[in-house]
């Protein structure tokens, strides 16, 4: 099972905060950390960490060498994550008691993709399985088409959500995995299932909606599954949607019911919501394993 991972690659400062701050608020932070980061890279550690065969692609600046390391340390293939003079992306983090957290996103690098790049990339790997990408880097509809057209299945997850994600080429896509938040704003819906179902009209595949502590709902035009989230003492929610994303998306990949791909993404998710950083908690098989036979 080879997946292609188009995404971002940041360095993630993170600030530990009394709370989140409030329009003209000045905060002290009580700790800062620094983490490897980025939806992309997240992502692709928790696809490798469950099982997938892994390749990252996209770009960092001259000051992204820890980020590709991290990337083939952890045995994930970053052979196609190229080098600009962009600096590399970053995400200034803030992050509350409760583990909840507010974000600014410097693009950097992840910007400076080219349609070239995309081209060069799929001559490539567009043996891949999926391809799977968010919505932080330059060109994402560019790749979308392209993938689609070499009749490669993809993924998307459109985080962070801005208006111009409703542009996206959603007759290429063939799974849409987000957050409430992220379809709310993509529906105009606030009720659940209805988001689902107006989901499903716009992609005409599968759906896969998180709903935080209150679990996640899978559908595809003919089934509906929910499952619960499990209950722990978060600390950092920060990539625990990145880490539901991988675990889930493999089990569905690799033939596990819907039921049993969402619940293996929320175990992996709830482990890595007990510690700090995003990528660093996102947890490995067998603890994975060993959480869902408690
Ligand atoms: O999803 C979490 C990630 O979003 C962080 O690692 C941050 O870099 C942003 O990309």
């Amino acid at each position: 099972m080879k997946i292609l991972v188009f995404g971002s690659y940041n360095i993630d400062k993170v600030y530990s905060l009394p709370h989140l701050p409030d329009k003209g608020e000045m905060l002290y932070c009580s700790a800062m950390e620094t983490h490897v980061g980025g939806k992309g890279l997240n992502q692709a550690l928790a696809l490798k960490k469950a099982g997938a065969e892994v390749i990252a692609a996209g770009m960092v600046g001259p000051d992204g060498d820890y980020l590709t390391d991290y990337l083939n340390a952890g045995g994930v293939d970053a052979s196609a994550v190229g080098v600009c003079d962009v600096p590399t992306g970053h995400s200034i983090i803030g992050i509350d008691p409760q583990g909840r957290n507010q974000m600014i996103l410097y693009g950097g690098a992840n910007r400076a993709i080219t349609e070239e790049f995309c081209d060069d990339l799929l001559a490539r790997h567009g043996d891949a399985d999926l391809l799977l990408t968010q919505y932080e880097t330059g060109c994402v509809e560019y790749i979308l088409k392209r993938a689609h057209e070499k009749g490669v299945r993809t993924a998307v997850n459109p985080s962070p959500y801005v208006d111009a994600v409703k542009e996206l080429p959603f007759d290429c896509v063939d799974i849409l995995i987000l957050n409430e938040d992220e379809a709310r704003l993509m529906t105009g819906e606030t009720d659940e299932k209805a988001m689902l179902r107006a989901l499903y009209e716009t992609v005409k595949g599968t759906v896969i909606l998180t709903l935080g502590p209150r679990g996640s709902l899978y559908y595809d035009g003919k089934e509906t599954v929910e499952a619960k989230a499990f209950s722990v003492n978060a600390v950092d929610t920060t990539g625990a949607g990145d880490t539901f994303t991988g675990y889930c998306l493999y089990a569905l990949l690799t033939g596990k019911t819907p039921r049993e791909a969402l619940t293996v993404g929320s175990a992996a998710a709830a482990i890595a919501v007990t510690q700090k950083g995003a990528a660093e908690t996102i947890p490995d098989r067998a603890a994975t394993e060993a959480f869902l036979s408690r």
